[in-house]
């Protein structure tokens, strides 16, 4: 009895360490077993490992930082399930990756409470429903990966906050801009000045890319791929002044016009792809100017005109595709000097003359 009672009076006036509501400690407890709860675990990976013997700080996929859980990390492992929204009460977090863990329904709101989050990884799953605006909040986020998902609806304008977002994700969704329009996503982060990688393909991103727009990305922008998606209109010239692109990817789309002569800017430029667009006219005689390009993708298009002999210039093309157009004239046999080239597809075509005896010369 006098031991009950002793036991009732420590609890009431001095609270035992690790279990007072205010600890922040124990809301990350209770938000990673509310987590937990959520998840039908079928290879009971967490349930054989998450338990209560064991401080949290030890479960497998958590790190923590002084007791506070800074990292939640169980990429492939089968989760099945939802999202707790108390995950948003994890407020020293700055990693989240679930990614390929079997994840369904919404992304939950109070993801965008998590104001340390750096790097937010959620890609293949089956999340569906749209991408929450609070996301927008993460002005520390420099990676955001939802790719292979079932996310619909336009891109939240909030998403403007992304200061920090160095890499951003979103393939193979049903994602689209506000009345579908791409430029409304371009605009929105055009706040992001370190946006490096920006990967939209296989989306619903229907309008024409906009002069404006494409000027005001990144120009630390590096990978810009778009294919896949409903692109119409003419490439603007202002694609030239992204200089630092290695990779641009906008085949698959309803592109029209020509290759732009500004696009020859493009120095640095090692994976260029139009294929299967509307896309005519000549290609470029400056084409040279793409010196580090190593993929070289025009195929299934309208491109007409002979192909050009500066293509010599091209010394680290490895892959050349330019089936499917309307070339003639002869193929210039220096195109089989290039040291680097390993494969080169011209069929379907208007070309004329016997292939040249430098054909030899490929690997
Ligand atoms: C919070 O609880 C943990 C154990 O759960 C304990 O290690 C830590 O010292 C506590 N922090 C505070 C400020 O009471
Ligand atoms: C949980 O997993 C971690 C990491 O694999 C391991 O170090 C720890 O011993 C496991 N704990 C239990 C209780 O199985
Ligand atoms: C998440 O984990 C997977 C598997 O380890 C890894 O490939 C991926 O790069 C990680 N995501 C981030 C953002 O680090
Ligand atoms: C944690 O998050 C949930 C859901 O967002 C909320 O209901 C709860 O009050 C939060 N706070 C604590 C301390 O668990
Ligand atoms: C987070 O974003 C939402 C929607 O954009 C906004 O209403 C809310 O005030 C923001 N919360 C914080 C803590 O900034
Ligand atoms: C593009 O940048 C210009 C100049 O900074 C600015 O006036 C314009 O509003 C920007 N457009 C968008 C869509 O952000
Ligand atoms: C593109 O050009 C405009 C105007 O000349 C400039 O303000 C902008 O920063 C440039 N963008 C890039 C990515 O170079
Ligand atoms: C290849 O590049 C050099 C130097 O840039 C240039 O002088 C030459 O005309 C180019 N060759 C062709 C066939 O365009």
């Amino acid at each position: 009895m006098a031991l009950v009672s002793l036991l009732i009076a420590l609890s009431t006036v001095a609270p035992i360490p690790g279990t007072s509501k205010s600890n922040g400690s124990n809301i990350d407890l209770a938000a990673l077993l509310a987590f937990k709860a959520q998840l039908s675990d079928p290879d009971n990976i967490l349930a054989g490992n998450w338990t209560a013997g064991t401080p949290f700080c030890q479960w497998v996929g958590v790190s923590c930082h002084r007791q506070r859980v800074t990292a939640l990390e169980l990429p492939n492992i089968p989760l099945k399930g939802e999202l707790s929204p108390h995950l948003g009460n994890i407020s020293f977090l700055s990693v989240l990756n679930l990614t390929n863990t079997g994840l369904t329904g919404l992304v939950p709101n109070g993801i965008g409470r998590l104001g340390r989050l750096e790097l937010l990884d959620l890609g293949r799953n089956a999340l569906s429903g749209g991408i929450p605006a609070t996301i927008g909040n993460l002005t520390r986020l420099k990676l955001l990966d939802l790719q292979f998902n079932q996310l619909s609806g336009p891109i939240p304008v909030e998403l403007k906050g992304l200061r920090s977002l160095g890499s951003m994700n979103l393939r193979r969704n049903y994602l689209t801009g506000t009345e579908g329009d791409i430029n409304y996503l371009l605009s929105t982060i055009s706040n992001s000045r370190k946006l490096y990688n920006l990967g939209i393909h296989f989306n619903y991103f229907t309008g024409r890319l906009q002069h404006n727009m494409v000027g005001n990305l990144s120009s630390q922008l590096q990978v810009f791929i778009a294919d896949g998606n409903k692109l119409t209109g003419e490439l603007p010239a202002m694609i030239s002044n992204l200089t630092g692109l290695k990779v641009l990817v906008l085949s698959g789309n309803q592109l029209h016009g020509t290759i732009t002569e500004s696009i020859m800017t493009m120095g640095n430029n090692q994976y260029l792809d139009f294929e299967k667009n509307s896309m005519s006219g000549y290609i470029p005689a400056n084409i040279g100017v793409l010196k580090n390009v190593q993929k070289l993708y025009l195929a299934s298009n309208k491109f007409s005109g002979s192909i050009s002999m500066a293509i010599v210039n091209l010394t680290k093309l490895e892959n050349q595709r330019l089936y499917d157009n309307q070339l003639e004239s002869t193929v210039p046999p220096s195109l089989f000097h290039i040291d680097s080239l390993i494969r080169v597809d011209l069929s379907q075509n208007f070309l004329n003359g016997a292939l040249p005896v430098d054909v030899g010369n490929m690997k």
